[in-house]
């Protein structure tokens, strides 16, 4: 499944807006060290990182273009406490977001960093992020790394944020476990995502259109694209994994497009699994029947926009 990035970030005003919901439920002080997972194009991780000029903030995401764009969006020049890095939701621990090569001890304005040279860390020239703080050029020769932080044992993350990306992840235990390992004791996990139910009414119109003879032959072996749980099963697992619960709630929300154009920006940028099994040449023709089928059944308003009633499954909880 190929993101595309820019098509993302020019269509993402309302997961945009829900994590804006979700940052100011973070109260945040402006020192913190956050991990954003699941982080896309970078805009919402940039508003983090404005949000904490005295920390800093790390976002990870599995999508190699979506993380390309975000650094070119958001250079260190732009914005200093930000940095990205390809990082799958279920591959999280301290030794992903560190350098193979031993770290060299430095002390500087009272905080504790590790500073290593000449890494290849992950694919990128520059350095890794840090939930202490980051170093600054102290080797620029060319194709060395200019300086790396990394998280040891006892460097952890205040945070761990996720938005409107966890539904993508088919193994939310190993999320879990890997957040549990990033965080101190006492850090929180805060987390919105689509829960059980979302966007069911899309679901509606989409299935009889994918059994119509015309895309019958895309739709034969479809896998389960949406991983879409209930507070039960969080109200499991967070105690397994070490987490206290605060909340656990499935929460509505009316998701506003702004009219026909709207809503099928945001079928053919966010639903992929459905639109890229339809050849290039046929996908608008494809967008634009299953978008007929939504707006005949969901009328716009007298604005002309698309309501879209979806189900974010929202999770507060501290790590022991
Ligand atoms: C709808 S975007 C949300 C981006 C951003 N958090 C926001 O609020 O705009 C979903 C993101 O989840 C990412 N994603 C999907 N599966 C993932 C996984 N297993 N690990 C990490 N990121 C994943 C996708 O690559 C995509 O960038």
């Amino acid at each position: 499944m190929a993101w595309n990035a820019a098509d993302y970030a020019a269509n993402s005003a309302v997961q945009q807006t829900w994590a804006r919901e979700l940052i100011a439920q973070l109260h945040l002080r402006g020192d913190e060290h956050i991990l954003d997972v699941g982080c896309g194009d970078g805009k919402v991780t940039a508003e983090i990182a404005w949000a904490v000029p005295r920390g800093s903030v790390a976002g990870v995401d599995a999508s190699a273009p979506m993380i390309e764009f975000a650094r070119q969006t958001f250079p260190r020049g732009k914005v200093p406490n930000l940095e990205f890095q390809v990082m799958d939701a279920r591959e999280i621990k301290a030794a992903n977001f560190s350098s193979p090569s031993p770290p060299q001890k430095e002390e500087r304005a009272g905080v504790r960093r590790l500073v290593v040279s000449n890494t290849n860390l992950l694919s990128r020239p520059s350095a890794t992020l840090s939930p202490l703080g980051r170093g600054e050029g102290v080797d620029s020769a060319p194709g060395r790394v200019s300086s790396c932080v990394q998280i040891q044992p006892d460097e952890k993350f205040d945070i761990v944020f996720s938005n409107a990306a966890l539904h993508w992840v088919d193994d939310h235990r190993a999320f879990l476990r890997g957040a549990a390992s990033v965080l101190r004791s006492g850090g929180r996990l805060i987390v919105s995502c689509g829960g059980k139910g979302n966007a069911h009414d899309v679901f509606l119109v989409l299935r009889p259109e994918m059994r119509l003879k015309r895309w019958r032959e895309f739709f034969r072996r479809t896998e389960k694209p949406y991983f879409l749980y209930s507070p039960a099963d969080y109200e499991k697992w967070l105690p397994r994994f070490g987490f206290k619960t605060h909340s656990v709630r499935l929460s509505p929300k009316d998701a506003v497009y702004e009219g026909r154009a709207g809503f099928a920006a945001w079928l053919r940028s966010t639903w992929l699994p459905y639109t890229q099994r339809v050849p290039e040449n046929l996908r608008e023709e494809f967008i634009g029947v299953v978008t007929d089928r939504y707006v005949a059944k969901h009328p716009p308003d007298a604005d002309g926009r698309v309501h879209v009633r979806m189900m974010r499954l929202e999770i507060d909880a501290v790590k022991v």
